[in-house]
């Protein structure tokens, strides 16, 4: 039994979505989780990731390990029968803790394969639960915007607590995403946006709103496939996550680069400090700005069309 999961990127709203303001996210299809189940034929279920060099029996993984937690969770389910002992082969070229959702991904994939082998298919809304319990393992507070595009694999207006909004794009556009290839230290980030607002709420409660109307102006002209002023409402964005303090020189390098060599706009992407920023670019010029990203210190470059 196999089962895939996309990666995703933030295009709007990250930080203040994790205080009610809503955001913008979609699926990239380019990077993927996969995970391959068999019948054990000893008495153990085994889990093979080689991409982050785990080989292990499921009873050697702490209970809070976020595969082991998959398992454990999707079999106190009511109604799952018991697991068989398994082999769990996770692979993903999904880049970890770079902002792509490779957490979300190998959760979503994992139970989807769980379920698969069980022949107990799981609707979109139980997988997403319970992959979003997970991604409390991962980054403490998460707002479940990433285990929400990962599953449901479409564009989604997200707000923490409310049904999922997925959106249509009116006309496809390019985006080349950077990677600085340093970890993105999300849970890092967010406490430190959390210790910033505590200062002061009634400045940062401004901030959150400027990025909620970016976001909900962003979700209109996604619509109706007005390409231009989006890479205006990425730099507006932008500005606002370097007041947040979540941008580093690393970010703003490859940010530079991108607008030096013909970006209409371009952003950091997701936590900050490390991971990915993204430059919104004609089809025409996304090889030079991959390009231009890589003479920046890029070590990763991804280019995609948003449709
Ligand atoms: O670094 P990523 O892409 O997993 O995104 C983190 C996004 C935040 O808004 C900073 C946190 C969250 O849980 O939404």
């Amino acid at each position: 039994m196999k089962a895939s999961a996309p990666g995703k990127i933030i295009l709007f709203g990250e930080h203040a979505v994790v205080y009610g303001r809503p955001a913008l996210a979609v699926p990239v299809t380019q990077v993927q989780a996969e995970v391959e189940i068999r019948a054990s034929d000893d008495n153990q279920t085994w889990i093979e990731a080689p991409e982050i060099g785990l080989h292990s029996s499921l009873s050697q993984l702490a209970k809070d390990h976020p595969i082991a937690a998959v398992i454990h969770n999707f079999r106190l389910q009511p109604g799952i029968p018991a697991l068989p002992p398994l082999r769990i082969k996770i692979s993903s070229t999904i880049p970890v803790a770079s902002g792509l959702g490779s957490g979300a991904a190998v959760s979503v994939a994992l139970i989807r394969a769980l379920a698969g082998f069980l022949q107990q298919p799981q609707p979109d809304e139980q997988v997403n639960a319970l992959a979003y319990e997970i991604e409390k393992l991962h980054h403490g507070t998460p707002s479940g915007i990433d285990n929400s595009v990962v599953t449901y694999a479409r564009p989604v207006y997200f707000i923490k607590g409310r049904p999922i909004e997925t959106f249509s794009v009116g006309a496809p556009f390019t985006l080349v995403i950077g990677d600085t290839g340093i970890p993105a230290p999300t849970r890092e980030s967010v406490g430190d946006v959390r210790k910033l607002w505590g200062k002061n709420k009634a400045k940062w409660e401004e901030v959150f709103d400027r990025i909620g109307e970016i976001v909900k102006s962003a979700r209109e002209k996604i619509e109706r496939g007005e390409r231009h002023s989006i890479g205006a409402l990425m730099n507006a964005n932008h500005s606002l996550l370097q007041q947040l303090t979540v941008s580093s020189p690393e970010l703003e390098r490859l940010i530079e680069s991108a607008h030096k060599a013909g970006a209409l706009g371009a952003k950091l992407s997701g936590g900050g400090r490390g991971g990915n920023m993204i430059a919104l670019v004609e089809k025409e010029t996304a090889t030079a700005v991959a390009e231009a990203l890589h003479a920046a210190g890029a070590k990763q470059t991804i280019s995609t069309e948003i449709r």
